[in-house]
């Protein structure tokens, strides 16, 4: 059978699953010593070396789909029993309180954030096109958010992003530590300490001193990264054309702009379809049918050469965009604020 029928088969039987008795048979029979990707795993030694490479890698990769899908489900069967568990424990305490003022109310099951479900978005997504999802550091020095990456001490891009400092107790003279201002500034960290080729994206929280109706202190970013030989401008394109599609829906246009950030030359600004009016105008788009949501460009060859890369041999792209910007294109959100305040009629929403 081949490994998208059992991968198809799989994802329904999952679907019908209701009990843990269920899902336990489930993993029998995909996983088990005779389940149907073992015998595919076995007979794989009768194939050639090209073949074996070639099956044995996707197949592999279906048992670590399976063996998550399976870890998730697992896990929401053990949260249901707690809750009952809870709910329970609830009934017994009220019932000895008389007072229904001092009762425990009915507890209601929260659901992940918008945020947090974008990024989860966002990280499925580029896994699916093979790129490794890295972390980076919330607090970094300077040199890595700004001189590294072509923004020196007295370039004019470091005042749109000013940002808190914080002092290094232990070395109270040093001055260089921050709160990154962009996920842009793991670029070259990454780069000095791995082979290429580089392929990652890297989303997490970043930090300006900007608090307005649409901006925030603290918001988050993400950022792809790749390095390689002979990686284009057409690379990029075509990278980001499948990627908002994925994430703001299939109908999604892209559309490239020159523009200029120091650590990218040439620069692009990108603009996907208004997400809101589907490219027809409206005031959110300010009637263009257009929304300006990434920034993006080759990787200077400067910024290559702190990372200790040959730019005369390599090349790469880079991009990097907002989450908060993109969830609230995506459900036509009108203010920023409403992804803080954790009002609960809010947040049913999603
Ligand atoms: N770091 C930039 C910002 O926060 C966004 C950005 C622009 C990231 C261009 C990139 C890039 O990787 O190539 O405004």
């Amino acid at each position: 059978m081949d490994l998208e029928e059992i991968k198809q088969q799989f994802i329904d039987a999952l679907s019908k699953v209701g009990s843990e008795k269920d899902l336990a048979e489930l993993e029998v029979e995909f996983l088990g010593r005779k389940g149907k990707l073992t015998t595919v795993l076995k007979g794989l030694s009768d194939l050639t070396i090209v073949e074996k490479k070639r099956i044995g890698g996707a197949a592999n990769e279906l048992k670590e789909f399976i063996a998550e899908e399976f870890r998730i489900k697992n896990l929401e069967f053990r949260m249901k029993k707690w809750e009952l568990i809870g709910e329970q424990e609830k009934q017994d305490i009220n019932s000895i309180i008389p007072d229904s003022r001092f009762q425990i109310p009915p507890s209601t099951l929260g659901h992940i954030h918008p945020i947090s479900n974008f990024l989860f978005k966002i990280n499925r997504v580029f896994e699916e096109m093979e790129y490794e999802v890295v972390d980076g550091y919330e607090i970094e020095t300077d040199y890595y958010n700004f001189t590294a990456l072509g923004t020196h001490l007295d370039h004019p891009a470091r005042d749109e992003q000013d940002t808190f400092y914080i002092k290094d107790l232990e070395h109270p003279d040093k001055k260089d530590l921050l709160l990154r201002t962009q996920t842009s500034a793991m670029q070259v960290r990454y780069m000095k300490k791995h082979p290429l080729p580089i392929k990652i994206i890297i989303p997490g929280k970043t930090y300006r001193r900007d608090n307005d109706a649409t901006h925030s202190p603290m918001f988050h970013q993400f950022e792809g990264l790749v390095v390689g030989e002979g990686i284009t401008l057409g690379d990029l394109k075509s990278t980001l054309m499948i990627a908002m599609k994925k994430l703001l829906g299939e109908n999604t246009k892209i559309r490239f702009r020159s523009s200029y950030f120091p650590f990218v030359e040439p620069g692009l600004e990108v603009d996907v379809t208004c997400a809101i009016c589907k490219g027809s105008g409206c005031n959110v788009c300010k009637n263009t049918g257009w929304l300006e949501l990434l920034g993006a460009g080759m990787v200077h060859p400067d910024v290559l050469k702190a990372g200790g890369i040959d730019s005369e041999k390599y090349s790469g792209f880079a991009f990097g965009t907002g989450v908060e910007r993109m969830v609230m294109v995506k459900h036509a959100i009108p203010s920023l604020k409403l992804l803080y305040e954790n009002d609960i009629r809010f947040l049913e929403q999603f």
